[in-house]
């Protein structure tokens, strides 16, 4: 008998919570300026390409077998990476990878998350979030920022002791805002989170708390990383991604440091063999270019100080970014200031409170058309 597709009558027990939801994606245009997905807008170099190509060559010829469930030698790579950019030595033990970050938070979701437990966020932030709560039955509870998008450490305290979350979501420097928490911030959080998680056979348990540090390569001088506050902190876990200032986001490559406990949990959890032998392959290459890769980031940073300051010069409000990405706005209609961009070969994204927008740092190309196409639009 052959296949055949199902009648359309016939019903298929698709989770209830799933069920009229629209899959998450921004539009993917080919456009003269991409904006929206806060890409590294500088493809790799002939030597990167040629080096990752031959890398993926030599891994093609094991793939009979599986990979190695553990990459050492990728988690040791990390490691080196990590101490050149943060100064900050973590053992490779206390790393761990994934298909991108997003996965990452999903196993770490999988572990500490799940029917029962409850994650918590502060909005606006990235959206995806919802997303991996929904997804592990985790319940979902969103607090809010600030008006100048900071976290108000008295709303933080009320919602975790109110909430008694498992899993506290922070992104810093946060999507859509660019804004980075203050160290002090951090600590704060990490403090009150000893004691807010839940209450399990009578004893009560810290929140684990992600700083989802997706853009810190971003970050303006003097702003620290969450690694720094790693130790003495069994509770935290800092995520990182190549997908964003590595210029990697096609590999799907990200990582997370935190205690041995929180890792050892992960590894319950994880899928075997999650990262396939060509993107370890891939991911090493790539990181033995790390210095050139990293070259552009000095001149994103200052491409986004300036388009901060040019934004301001036409009257815009913008948020303070320690990202590749600047929201800006407030417009009346900002579907309209989107289709006006989009027309002239600009794709933004239409993200963040009423009335904002956010563009992320190109080439200077890029943000040339971009400042010219925002002034016939907005004019
Ligand atoms: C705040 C934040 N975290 C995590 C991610 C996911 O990154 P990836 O899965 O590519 O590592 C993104 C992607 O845009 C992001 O904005």
């Amino acid at each position: 008998m052959s296949a055949a597709n199902p009648p359309s009558d016939l019903l298929l027990p698709v989770r209830a919570d799933l069920a009229g939801l629209e899959p998450y994606g921004a539009p993917q245009l080919r456009v003269k300026a991409c904006l929206n997905v806060n890409e590294n807008p500088y493809a790799p170099s002939d030597e990167v390409v040629e080096d990752i190509a031959a890398s993926v060559r030599e891994a093609a010829g094991t793939l009979n077998r599986y990979p190695d469930r553990d990459f050492p030698q990728l988690r040791q790579a990390l490691a080196d990476y990590l101490e050149v950019e943060s100064g900050v030595r973590r053992e490779p033990e206390t790393l761990w990878a994934a298909n991108g970050s997003n996965e990452i938070m999903v196993q770490l979701l999988q572990a500490f998350g799940g029917p029962g437990r409850t994650v918590v966020s502060f909005a606006p932030t990235y959206s995806m979030y919802h997303g991996y709560a929904r997804d592990t039955n985790t319940r979902w509870v969103q607090g809010a920022r600030g008006e100048d998008f900071e976290l108000d450490l008295q709303v933080v305290q009320r919602v975790m002791r109110e909430e008694r979350p498992s899993v506290v979501l922070l992104a810093s420097p946060n999507n859509p805002t660019g804004t980075a928490l203050p160290v002090e911030v951090q600590m704060k959080v990490l403090d009150l989170a000893r004691t807010t998680g839940p209450q399990e056979d009578g004893r009560v348990c810290a929140s684990l708390v992600v700083i989802d540090e997706a853009y810190s390569e971003f970050r303006r001088e003097g702003v620290p990383s969450a690694l720094e506050l790693l130790a003495g902190n069994p509770h935290l876990v800092v995520t990182r991604t190549m997908s964003k200032a590595f210029g990697m986001a096609g590999l799907r490559l990200g990582y997370m440091s935190a205690s041995r406990e929180v890792l050892d949990a992960v590894m319950l959890v994880r899928l075997p063999y999650h990262l396939s032998a060509l993107t370890q392959a891939a991911a090493l290459a790539a990181l033995r270019h790390a210095n050139e890769l990293m070259a552009q980031v000095a001149s994103l940073r200052a491409e986004r100080d300036a388009l901060v300051t040019w934004l301001g010069d036409q009257g815009l409000r913008t948020a303070p970014s320690d990202a590749n990405f600047v929201l800006f706005g407030t417009f009346e209609d900002r579907e309209a200031v989107f289709r006006g961009l989009l027309e002239r070969g600009v794709l933004i994204r239409v993200v963040g409170p009423q009335g904002w927008l956010r563009v992320s740092v190109g080439t200077p190309e890029e943000m040339e058309l971009f400042r010219n196409s925002l002034l016939e639009v907005i004019r």
